[in-house]
């Protein structure tokens, strides 16, 4: 591997990746759970350019190839999260977990055809998408961070700055609105409002499909709580604290904060100091 960090541009496919670098003696079982989880989330992405579209049908015509693209991208990290957890696992096949995730999650806002956001203007849609770029940015900075696997190194290296470009997409977008803008409150609440929805079943379910064989399914039968901590567990532990900091950066940033003031050096240690607790205790 090179000594410097290599610089991943947009618009790489998977013919890219260094496939015949892999190493399994390096895979992480934790780790492989995590990216089988993520493969599922990551390919479900078609259905959020559905809605997305939806939400700036008369934007015009740059924005709406832009999400297309957007879409495009995550599905290829679903791909390439996916085909590595094939090569560490023979027995997983994203195709079949895909399956199995699709039949039983689809969030209320992807069923009807109504034009709006529901985080009620397109203003609070492109916060609530920053929020989850910056979540995915600093999960696969992570990861990258973590492996020791020289193909799951780049693979995470290579969507981290897709998800940033995603970030910096979205955040564009928000400021481009003409809608009037939003108090610092309401910024916030969505904000946190889309956090929240981290605990609910999406990420959970993902993990529970991805990691629990179907044969298995009757034995060990979906429960939210418990494969929300198991899905939470390897994030909780591959998290440093200059991951958090730069997270906390880009969604103060998104809520009209300094990302280097009180707010973000505040808000960045008590997640910190959150998250370690919650690993004490997972241990
Ligand atoms: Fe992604
Ligand atoms: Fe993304």
């Amino acid at each position: 591997m090179a000594a410097t960090a290599p610089i991943y541009k947009q618009g790489w496919s998977l013919d890219d990746v260094h496939w015949s670098l892999f190493d399994p003696e390096k895979v992480d079982p934790d780790l492989l759970a995590a990216v089988k989880a993520a493969a599922l989330v990551e390919a479900n992405a078609p259905d959020y350019v559905t809605y997305l579209k939806r939400v700036f049908r008369d934007g015009g015509e740059d924005i709406l190839v832009a999400i297309e693209r957007w879409g495009e991208e995550e599905s290829q990290h679903g791909r390439a999260l996916g085909r590595w957890a094939e090569m560490a696992d023979p027995n997983f096949r994203l195709q079949d977990a895909f399956a199995r995730f699709r039949k039983g999650y689809t969030p209320a806002h992807f069923k009807g055809d109504a034009a709006g956001s529901v985080r009620g203007s397109r203003r609070g849609e492109m916060i609530a998408r920053c929020v989850v770029e910056s979540g995915t940015s600093s999960y696969y900075s992570a990861m990258r961070d973590a492996t020791e696997e020289p193909v799951l190194q780049e693979i995470a290296g290579r969507i981290a700055a897709d998800e940033y470009r995603h970030y910096k997409l979205f955040y564009d977008t928000l400021n481009m609105q003409t809608e009037p803008d939003m108090s610092a409150w309401k910024k916030f609440w969505i904000a946190v409002g889309r956090i929240r929805e981290s605990d609910d079943d999406e990420l959970a379910y993902a993990y529970y499909c991805a990691n629990v064989p179907s044969e298995e399914e009757a034995l060990k039968p979906y429960n939210r709580k418990v494969y929300s901590r198991l899905s939470a567990r390897t994030g909780i532990a591959i998290y440093r604290r200059r991951h958090i900091q730069k997270l906390v950066q880009m969604v103060v940033k998104v809520i009209g904060a300094n990302p280097h003031g009180w707010l973000a050096r505040g808000v960045g240690a008590l997640v910190w100091r959150r998250l370690q607790k919650q690993a004490s205790a997972a241990a």
